[in-house]
């Protein structure tokens, strides 16, 4: 078969080194994004005058049929033909249909500035899948927060029993992190924004392109500042390897927590029998595949970044070919954040609180915190009220008893400071309801935040 650039060449390249070097099995992926790109490069030609009305009707035609093609069969881009890329399979199967006319799309461009523009198409369009796909595990975590309603649990430090929570505000806690990878996604966005056709191989184009009205078409709002950068430049890649890292972060320690939290030792939370496995050996196993995988997968994701920069950092200016590893880490990372989206939905959406044991978590010492704030409120020093309450805490440990067994007697032999009320106001409830900032656990604050999580939610689902 004929290559895009056979002219240079007296002999035919080796047919498993030209095999191994094709990405069509995988750049195949951007088959409408190089379409697109196509289409409007042509009609660019066509105002510049360097392709005849006649010559860019047909081109259109052409680009079109395939199009409707490739949506209609889905054997058509399969890559039976043996094509080095999607670039090279869309300008064949325009030939194919249009003869002469096709041979003049690829005029004043290269397939350098067209894979980073079909690349940034591609991710136009992905990146609110992937973001539609996070805030439906915010949406997860905000129902099991409505089936939590005013349960208490402990909330943990160094993985020691810190201060009580509402379980609602721990289900928050991880739901801002996963907001933060949306807005990460918007600046994805951002950085993409811009058109690099216009740049040619390396040094831009002869033709007298309006790359302005180019941008406009294909929704773009700036243009490339320099062809050579242009050329090389997949930093975009990495913003995306890195979002999609962070995000895969985040599910994993989600994964963590719930995993830790649906073990026997915690049961703050059951796992639905649908998202569970059982051991082949051990008849009383409730396994929670689903979520190891997701912390397992966040690994791979890493991976993707980290090898990606490792593929850019040696790499003369311009493009070299070593750019085209980016397609199989950025796919890759795409679906398996998705997969481990829509995974961890699944299993946060079948959870169920157990309210009593979190409950009964969220009391004992760790009110500590709250019998030192006492202290202070009747004018102690903190750090004096800390060694008080830090002395309590070491006979109460010796004798295996909580706050609550102390008599008011043996309350005021740490300090004379201590009232009878005191009994009343050191327990769970009253610790969470004396919180005073918006970010935190008191339940005012909390409800607030589930009403502007809910709105912000929403918001999303309507764009
Ligand atoms: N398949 C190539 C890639 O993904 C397209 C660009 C090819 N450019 C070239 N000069 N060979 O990077």
């Amino acid at each position: 078969m004929a290559h895009l650039w056979s002219g240079r060449f007296a002999g035919d390249p080796d047919a498993e080194l030209f095999a191994w070097g094709s990405s069509f099995r995988f750049d195949r992926r951007l088959f409408e994004d190089d379409v697109r790109g196509s289409r409007a490069w042509a009609a660019g030609l066509a105002s510049a005058g360097v392709l005849s009305a006649a010559d860019a009707a047909s081109i259109e035609r052409g680009l079109k049929e395939i199009l409707d093609q490739g949506f209609s069969d889905p054997d058509f881009v399969n890559g039976a033909h043996g094509d080095e890329d999607v670039h090279a399979f869309v300008e064949r199967e325009l030939v194919a249909r249009i003869g002469d006319a096709g041979r003049r799309l690829h005029t004043g461009r290269s397939r350098n500035e067209q894979v980073a523009v079909d690349l940034r198409l591609y991710l136009k369009r992905r990146i609110p899948v992937v973001q539609r796909a996070i805030a439906a595990v915010v949406r997860s975590l905000v129902d099991l927060a409505g089936k939590a309603g005013d349960a208490l649990m402990p909330a943990y430090t160094h993985l020691r029993r810190a201060q009580p929570v509402m379980v609602a505000h721990f289900l928050l806690s991880h739901g801002a992190a996963l907001r933060r990878d949306v807005d990460r996604l918007d600046a994805v966005l951002r950085e993409i924004d811009e058109l690099p056709l216009g740049s040619g191989a390396i040094a831009g184009t002869s033709y007298a392109i309006d790359v302005e009205g180019l941008a406009r078409a294909l929704g773009f709002s700036r243009i490339a500042r320099n062809s050579m950068d242009v050329s090389g430049d997949r930093d975009f890649v990495s913003s995306f390897l890195h979002a999609a890292s962070l995000g895969m972060v985040h599910l994993s320690r989600i994964a963590e927590d719930f995993i830790l939290f649906t073990s026997e030792e915690f049961a703050f939370f059951e796992l639905s029998d649908a998202v569970a496995t059982g051991s082949s050996l051990m008849p009383q196993k409730k396994n929670p595949d689903p979520l190891e995988l997701v912390r397992g997968k966040s690994g791979r994701v890493i991976g993707h970044l980290a090898g990606w920069l490792a593929t850019m950092k040696g790499l003369p200016a311009g493009y070299n070919k070593d750019l085209q590893e980016d397609k199989e880490a950025l796919f890759d990372a795409e679906d398996t954040w998705l997969g481990c989206l829509a995974a961890s939905a699944a299993v946060i959406a079948g959870l169920r609180p157990n309210a009593a044991t979190t409950t009964k978590a969220a009391s004992g010492l760790l009110l500590a915190t709250d019998v030192a704030d006492y202290l202070v409120a009747k004018g102690l020093p903190f750090r004096d009220a800390h060694e008080v309450v830090g002395s309590m805490v070491r006979r109460l440990l010796s004798e295996g008893r909580g706050f609550d067994d102390l008599t008011l007697p043996q309350w005021q032999e740490h300090s004379p400071l201590f009232d009878d009320d005191v009994r009343n106001v050191i327990t769970p409830l009253r610790s969470i309801e004396k919180k005073h900032t918006p970010q935190s656990t008191a339940p005012k604050a909390v409800a607030a935040a589930l009403v502007e999580t809910r709105a912000w939610l929403d918001r999303l689902e309507l764009e």
